[in-house]
């Protein structure tokens, strides 16, 4: 049990499990993951006890740390690290002084004495004093670093198969539109639709109304033509992506080649970022690509996981899979927003969920694919009761 938390406060407006879910990843920030700590959260009242007590001061102050590894018991079991103990009282006002929530200001505190339990000392010098501001605003950095890539995976859905439905018919049903109203009702962080030169699935009026209509966030993916530009700059997605577009394919086939039209995607970037629409690269998992979409200032790179998803067997898909986490660390290290997605399916999308360095997945095929098979007993369910019953 290497953190082990206590509340003695009566009203703590904070999560514990929290709390200690940051202790164990600061822990393991510095080097000691085996090392066994102690939090105790108190009152003002109590914490006035304490400091009278160990440090001769009237008065509650914000933490204090007390080093085990000093003592008879750090030498008997030296991955004892010691107690940090925090008034939640002084760390409200704290963090009200500050304008951030408790969580951070309790946070901040506990690395300070966590720094202390391993030996920093900021009374000791002016030198050891920046020596351990300098550790303290790292690992704060560090920290808040690693939560945000755990937690930041968006699902997108792409709602042009229900489009796709639609036209073979040539009718109104089904409307994309109100699909997209489902899907964030669901849940999705985004919806994605394909302008195609062509208008096979999606129409302009699509585009215009869920521009009005979606709550999340759009995102318009189209080719680099003039016609898709203007109507791009016209509607104003969330946010557009750039994708190769060939009449004869059934759906995008391969990721852009950045590197060898950087002139001309740079141009349109220009033009997107001067309408405030920020832009991603469809790309393949190649350094190259990478490389040239940040040159020419892309917001996002989307990484094609097609290759991944059509493999047919678990070393292909594991080597495809190394190639798309290779990259996207790559993209991310450079400053790139990543997105991922085509072909991803139920059984192919967690493990690149958990990647950490993606940030949103674009997926169509499968939960269109899902949704007529799950949502096809209720509609057979709804046209028998509309029949005279015997
Ligand atoms: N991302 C891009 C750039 C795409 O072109 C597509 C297909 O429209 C997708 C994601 C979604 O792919 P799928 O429909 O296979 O989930």
């Amino acid at each position: 049990m290497p953190v082990l938390t206590t509340c003695q406060h009566e009203k703590p407006a904070i999560s514990l499990s929290q709390l200690k879910k940051r202790a164990e990843r600061l822990l393991r920030l510095c080097g000691c993951a085996e090392s066994e700590l102690s939090i105790l959260l108190l009152s003002d009242a109590e914490m006035a006890g304490l400091n009278e007590q160990y440090r001769g001061k009237k008065g509650p102050t914000n933490v204090l740390a007390f080093a085990l590894h000093d003592g008879e018991a750090g030498r008997l079991v030296p991955e004892l690290l010691g107690d940090v103990i925090i008034s939640l009282d002084t760390s409200a006002r704290e963090a009200e002084a500050d304008g951030v929530t408790l969580h951070h200001r309790v946070t901040i505190l506990l690395i300070h004495g966590l720094l202390h339990l391993l030996g920093h000392d900021h009374e000791r010098s002016a030198k050891e004093a920046r020596i351990m501001a300098g550790r303290e605003k790292e690992l704060l950095e560090k920290l808040l670093e690693e939560e945000r890539r755990g937690t930041m995976i968006h699902l997108a859905v792409n709602v042009d198969h229900v489009a796709t439905l639609r036209q073979a018919r040539g009718i109104s049903e089904p409307d994309p539109v109100l699909a997209a109203g489902i899907c964030e009702l669901a849940g999705a962080q985004g919806i994605v639709v394909h302008l195609r030169e062509d208008r096979r699935h999606i129409q302009d009026r699509d585009v215009r109304l869920l521009r009005q209509t979606v709550k999340t966030k759009l995102n318009l993916e189209m080719g680099a033509t003039e016609e898709i530009i203007g109507i791009a700059l016209a509607v104003k997605p969330d946010m557009i992506t750039l994708v190769p577009e060939k009449r004869q394919e059934l759906t995008t086939e391969g990721g852009l080649n950045v590197a060898g039209q950087k002139k001309k995607l740079a141009a349109v970037i220009k033009r997107m970022d001067k309408a405030g629409i920020p832009v991603s690269l469809f790309i393949d998992p190649d350094s190259r690509q990478i490389k040239a979409s940040k040159d020419i200032g892309a917001t996002f790179v989307e990484i094609h996981t097609g290759r991944y998803c059509d493999a047919v067997t678990e070393k292909a898909r594991d080597q495809e899979f190394a190639l798309i986490a290779t990259a996207a660390e790559e993209a991310y290290e450079l400053g790139l927003r990543v997105n991922a997605g085509h072909g991803l399916n139920y059984l192919t999308t967690q493990r690149l969920a958990h990647l950490g360095t993606i940030e949103e997945l674009s997926i169509g095929h499968a939960i269109m694919a899902r949704a007529i098979l799950v949502g096809l007993d209720q509609a057979v369910r709804e046209m028998v009761a509309l029949l005279p019953k015997a």
